[in-house]
């Protein structure tokens, strides 16, 4: 890596200096068909855009004459001390952008202090995961399937494992439309494993490593196809075949009153429930009705209801809504510092970012997560000490103004 040091300037890739420049590299080195996935929003891509651009909307009213000299950025979650109030999302099968996958950001985030969200849908197992990470604090994302018994098992593993909470991802009751991935007829290649669940699957045909006995073998059903869940017009009919993000990811039976509180015994108290993809005051309130610990303002990166309001967007009226009684944390389309500033001008206790993430380990595997983090750390740190604010807790909406062009600042 090209690595420069100067006077008060810190370590820098003069090859990356800027998490746009790092989307450029990521975008060379990654296969089309795990770019495409990685990349795209549903349909045509708009809240995907608009996620990104609502940061646009804002300006910064920096104060000045405050002796910032000590600015910490520090922000205790999950009873731990991030370094920032930023942590990287769960974002399903890393090891197609790097061989490190779960493991490199899991490395990358214990190095910088940062909490990490992992997928059920990983392809590296939680408790390898929770080992690499050690103390630093983790999470479970949670696709709640049809089948509790796979849930079950997940949730009791993570338990052990030592995970703070499950994040129950709330906004897919179906997938949504990617083109791309329908174009590319995207799968995981075979030489990877969705590591969680693995061992849930049953022996193909021919699976002799996994058998008592090539006789025994021989006589197991080959492997079906994985088909996903739908209601026939009178009952509906569970997903079936190998746990696969397409059949089986989605749950379109998940309601309030009875999976939260399932959730809930599963959990607690060992581990907090969270629900991911809340976008409105009216679920916001049902959150803290239904007992959850905190909330994720998120439209899954625009990856399932297109035309949905950009995260920044919906996040004041669930601040208002929540009205501090739970911890309210937001993602989607933290590209700079001062987005981070503007969400928690505008409510968020906390931001995650998952993309960069993907674009930081397709760039250079573990390290390539940790200069992500980097360029977001000091990127925030600076955008706080410029605006006159040397707390995290001290960031409030008197430091920012909304302006009528909705173009990214970085653009004008
Ligand atoms: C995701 N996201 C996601 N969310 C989730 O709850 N479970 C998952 O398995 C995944 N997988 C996943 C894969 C990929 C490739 C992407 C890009 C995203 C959504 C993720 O947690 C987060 O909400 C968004 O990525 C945030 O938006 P940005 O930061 O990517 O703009
Ligand atoms: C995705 C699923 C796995 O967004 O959450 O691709």
């Amino acid at each position: 890596m090209a690595m420069k040091k100067m006077e008060g300037q810190g370590d820098h890739d003069l090859n990356c200096l800027t998490i746009d420049e790092l989307e450029k590299h990521a975008y060379n080195m990654m296969d089309k068909q795990t770019r495409d996935y990685y990349n795209e929003g549903a349909d045509s891509g708009s809240t995907l855009r608009e996620n990104i651009e609502a940061f646009g909307k804002y300006r910064i009213r920096p104060r000045v004459l405050r002796d910032v000299s000590n600015v910490d950025t520090s922000k205790d979650i999950f009873g731990h001390k991030n370094s920032i109030p930023m942590g990287v999302a769960p974002t399903a099968m890393q090891r197609l952008a790097h061989s490190d996958g779960e493991l490199g950001t899991a490395r990358a985030c214990k190095k910088a202090k940062v909490a990490m969200g992992l997928s059920s849908f990983a392809t590296t197992t939680l408790e390898d995961v929770a080992e690499a990470n050690g103390d630093n604090p983790h999470v479970l994302q949670l696709y709640l399937f049809e089948s509790r018994e796979h849930s079950h098992k997940l949730i009791q593993r993570a338990k052990k494992a030592g995970y703070k909470a499950v994040f129950l991802t709330v906004d897919t009751p179906f997938l949504g439309r990617r083109n791309l991935e329908i174009r590319n007829q995207f799968k995981l290649p075979p030489h990877f494993k969705i590591a969680n669940f693995a061992e849930d699957e049953e022996p193909a045909m021919g699976d002799e490593q996994t058998s008592n006995s090539p006789n025994q073998a021989r006589q197991r059903k080959p492997k079906e196809a994985s088909k996903a869940g739908y209601h026939d017009g009178e009952k509906r009919v569970l997903p079936t075949g190998p746990i696969t993000f397409h059949s089986h990811a989605s749950n379109p039976t998940l309601c309030w009153e009875k999976d939260i509180e399932w959730l809930k015994q599963e959990c607690c108290p060992e581990m907090e429930v969270w629900v991911k993809g809340i976008a409105t005051g009216e679920d916001a309130i049902l959150a803290v009705h239904h007992g959850v610990s905190g909330i994720v303002v998120s439209n899954h990166g625009g990856r399932q209801l297109n035309g949905a309001l950009a995260t920044l967007d919906a996040l004041p009226e669930v601040v208002e809504a929540v009205q501090g009684k739970i911890p309210v944390h937001v993602d989607g389309g933290i590209r700079h510092g001062t987005d981070i500033f503007k969400a928690l001008a505008l409510g968020a206790d906390f931001c995650w970012v998952g993309r960069p993430a993907l674009w930081g380990l397709a760039y250079k595997g573990q390290a390539g997560v940790e200069l992500m983090l980097r360029l977001l750390s000091d990127e925030f740190k600076l955008c706080m000490g410029l605006a006159g604010v040397t707390r995290v807790q001290d960031i409030s909406k008197e430091y920012l103004v909304k302006v009528s062009i909705s173009m990214r600042d970085r653009k004008v």
